[in-house]
């Protein structure tokens, strides 16, 4: 009941250094007001800060991303959360290993480290509050009992509204060189992976079994962003929602093999994703999760219908 009901005490692997969250992401699209009506409806809290967009989840201030103008859609950075004590720490390590520190963004306020990864990337690593969970997240499968109602009216469904932004899948040239980048640099664990086709990485105080993926492209370019959802109804509930809005692309109801998770992706208007997402495995900030190399046609996932022919397509490229 505690998840339900909020505080949850951030956890910390100790003695080791690494990020423990992916705090933002922020990308442009070449006209706000498209991306403003798709998250809205997807049931985020659509806000302005200057001249951006702000993504927030319900009854929550973290703002999980931000959305500028630019000629197309295109990813900008990413920027992880780490502990307030460790940031001198990974100042040093980025010395260490002779990573060359870049300056923020014109106009992005921030006291984060910021430099380039593997494929030229923008990341930062910035002082924030741990908001990757710190247990495995609350998921619901209510059965009714004997002369209950199991399911409601449809005109008393509730809108799905998600409870935070769970995971990016990010194109990447070399996925190896990715994994390799984000262990040795930002303290990430590798979780699972398809050869050097798909990957999955953790953080290691406590985190869901991904929060970053990266899939094999000829371009970096971020695929999907992925929210948490506590039920397979929410996921049902906000896929119906969008198509009832025109939003009729997509891929789901599903259940991937690698994170375990419910999925239901919805195609965003610029090619790439928003995914509802619920029940992923969590690794714990104590324990090491057993990655291994899946073959990918018995790992992509359970069941659901075929993907879409363009669904790994990088529009980015
Ligand atoms: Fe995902």
């Amino acid at each position: 009941m505690t998840a339900n009901l909020g505080f949850v005490k951030p956890t910390r692997r100790t003695g080791e250094l690494g990020v423990h969250s992916l705090d933002h992401f922020h990308f442009v699209v070449p006209d706000l007001a498209p991306a403003k009506t798709f998250y809205g409806e997807f049931g985020l809290e659509v806000g302005e800060r200057g001249s951006n967009l702000t993504l927030a989840t319900e009854g929550g201030p973290h703002v999980w991303g931000t959305i500028g103008e630019g000629p197309r859609k295109k990813h900008q950075y990413i920027s992880f959360g780490a502990f307030e004590d460790d940031l001198d720490r990974f100042a040093e390590r980025l010395q260490t290993l002779g990573v060359r520190r870049v300056d923020p963004p014109a106009g992005v306020d921030t006291n984060g480290l910021w430099l380039h990864d593997h494929d030229g990337n923008l990341v930062e690593i910035a002082v924030a509050p741990k908001t990757s969970p710190s247990e495995k997240s609350r998921f619901v499968q209510a059965s009714a009992g004997p002369l209950e109602r199991g399911a409601p009216s449809r005109s008393a469904v509730k809108r799905t509204r998600p409870r935070r932004l769970a995971h990016v899948l990010m194109f990447t040239t070399d996925v190896m060189k990715a994994i390799d980048f984000y262990s040795r640099v930002l303290g990430m664990r590798l979780s699972d992976h398809s050869g050097d086709g798909i990957a999955f990485m953790h953080g290691i105080h406590g985190s869901d079994h991904h929060m970053l993926a990266l899939g094999k492209s000829n371009a970096p370019g971020f695929h999907h962003l992925s929210w948490d959802v506590g039920s397979v109804d929410e996921i049902g509930v906000g896929a119906m929602h969008m198509l009832s809005k025109g939003y009729d692309k997509g891929w789901g109801l599903g259940r991937h093999v690698l994170g375990s998770n419910f999925f239901h992706y919805v195609q965003d208007p610029w090619g790439s994703f928003a995914e509802y997402s619920a029940d992923i495995d969590f690794v714990p900030h104590d324990a090491d999760w057993p990655a291994a190399d899946h073959p990918p046609e018995d790992s992509f996932y359970v069941w659901g219908p075929n993907p879409p022919a363009d669904f790994i397509h990088n529009y980015e490229a």
